[in-house]
């Protein structure tokens, strides 16, 4: 803590080269900053206490501190080990005025290149705000601050932490652990600070589908806004963000020539579309696996061979997870294929690619040539290049999405974290999407960066397709 700002970042003297690229962030990111301009007197998120675990980049630091220009107190983590930008998470905690001697920001603890250890020891920081309170508000990617509060307020009830399973993942051992040490100091402290959360605004399709499970199972303790499935985040950063930051991981992580590799694309929702046309917009062979008839039959009409994986294990010289699920490529599979192909997962967490399975096969060696790029040799010689060990390689080999499309999904975020704080009474314990007038406002404040002339509807055409001028002018359930 210096100058009454807590932090845990790698290096405070990188704040200056993050401040500037914040600044140039900020010209790309014109939905959060005509937010800026529409709430930056009124301070409507005055009182809120927001904590925030979401990829600490440079268009994360944009999101942190348009939160702090609505009035909003902000604590910030990163939701993987591998995505934080130093310079960015510096210069938040330094903030647009301070200096790494005398910092006047938002407290941040997440560095690149955290220990599991250390990433839930960060977020367990996330929600020890000053004089002892808890947040009003999470502002979750992928769910794992939601998942520490339920899982603390079941075994605060439960008056014990269990000890865990022997087929418990490293990971959820850590989650026990952190949650034994907090309830061993205070046996209450996740009851007390669930009952003064007005709700989560979740991110990410894996986080939402967990928000989604607890609300079924009737364990959900507040609201929750699912961000992801907001036309403008989902269509848009799932897609063209990744069709932008998956060859920049490549391409960072290996340089290594794309157009005409045999490139394999598990799973065809919206990341694995993106995911396709990058590859494919590169001169890639690109060939798609997947379990849905509808994705499927959508590949094979944009000219995408659908095929199954273990047919094209020797042949395919990139492999790419995109499906949000575990268990995609396993051990045996990837001890089939070529020399040098290249395994990378997309999806939000790091069982997609099963590397502790490849860890186990006898013999095999890991060699780092550079962080988050390990080959893997097999004994027979050949080896396999893993990127970012299996997590998020846009973000962990490359800086993830860029800003503009970042400004799509982060002005969704605020105006969420708007409607909990301004409107408690309106969102019980379920999980809300935002109306379609908003999803429509902020494509709207995108519009004008690319020179975009709307035609307007005539009043006559408005009432003869049934929508009024101003729009929404989709129903609900309409999908783009
Ligand atoms: P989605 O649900 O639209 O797509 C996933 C697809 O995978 C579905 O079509 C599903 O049928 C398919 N699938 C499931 N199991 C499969 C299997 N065994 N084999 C082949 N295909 C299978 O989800 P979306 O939005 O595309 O997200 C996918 C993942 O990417 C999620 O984990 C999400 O959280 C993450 N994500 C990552 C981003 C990044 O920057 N890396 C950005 C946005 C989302």
């Amino acid at each position: 803590k210096i100058n009454g700002v807590e932090f845990a970042v790698a290096d405070l003297s990188l704040a200056e080269s993050g401040r500037h690229q914040i600044r140039l962030a900020e010209q790309e990111m014109p939905g959060l900053m005509a937010t800026r301009r529409e709430f930056g007197v009124a301070k409507p998120l005055k009182g809120a206490r927001i904590a925030g675990s979401l990829h600490m980049t440079v268009q994360t630091a944009v999101l942190i501190e348009t939160l702090v220009e609505l009035g909003a107190s902000v604590r910030w983590v990163s939701c993987n080990i591998f995505s934080t930008q130093d310079e960015a998470a510096s210069a938040v905690v330094v903030g647009p005025h301070g200096t790494p001697d005398k910092p006047e920001g938002t407290p941040v603890f997440a560095w690149k290149g955290e220990t599991l250890e250390e990433y839930w020891w960060c977020t367990d920081q996330l929600f020890r705000f000053e004089g002892g309170q808890g947040p009003t508000a999470i502002l979750d990617d992928g769910g794992d601050a939601t998942l520490l509060v339920h899982k603390g307020v079941e075994f605060e009830a439960a008056g014990a932490v269990p000890a865990p399973g022997e087929n418990d993942p490293e990971e959820y051992r850590l989650v026990l652990r952190t949650l034994a040490e907090s309830i061993a100091k205070d046996g209450q402290r996740f009851t007390r600070m669930a009952k003064e959360i007005l709700g989560v605004t979740e991110e990410t399709t894996n986080g939402v589908k967990r928000l989604y499970k607890l609300a079924t199972d009737g364990e959900l303790l507040f609201a929750g806004i699912n961000v992801n499935d907001s036309v403008t985040k989902s269509k848009f950063d799932n897609k063209y963000g990744i069709r932008h930051s998956l060859i920049d991981g490549l391409n960072r992580g290996t340089d290594v020539m794309i157009a005409g590799k045999l490139a394999v694309i598990c799973g065809y929702g919206d990341v694995g579309k993106g995911a396709a046309e990058s590859l494919r917009g590169q001169g890639a062979r690109v060939v798609v696996t997947e379990v849905d008839p509808i994705c499927a039959l959508q590949a094979a009409m944009e000219g995408l061979p659908v095929v199954d994986l273990n047919d094209v294990l020797a042949d395919g010289d990139i492999f790419i997870t995109t499906t949000g699920n575990f268990n995609i490529i396993m051990a045996g599979q990837m001890a089939k294929m070529k020399h040098n192909a290249i395994v990378g997962n997309v999806g939000h967490f790091d069982n997609e690619i099963d590397m502790a399975g490849l860890a186990k096969i006898p013999g095999i060696k890991k060699v780092e040539i550079k962080p988050q790029v390990h080959e893997w040799q097999f004994p027979d010689g050949h080896s396999l290049i893993v990127l970012s060990e299996g997590r998020l390689m846009n973000l962990g080999n490359a800086t993830g999405h860029p800003s503009f499309v970042m400004s799509n999904s982060f002005t969704n975020q605020t105006i969420a974290q708007l409607e909990l704080h301004t409107k408690p009474g309106e969102y019980g314990k379920e999980v809300y999407r935002l109306p379609k007038h908003l999803d429509e406002k902020v494509a709207r404040l995108h519009l004008d960066a690319l020179g975009v002339k709307l035609t307007k509807l005539t009043k006559e055409q408005a009432d003869y397709i049934g929508v009024d001028v101003d729009g929404p002018y989709k129903l609900d359930h309409y999908r783009y």
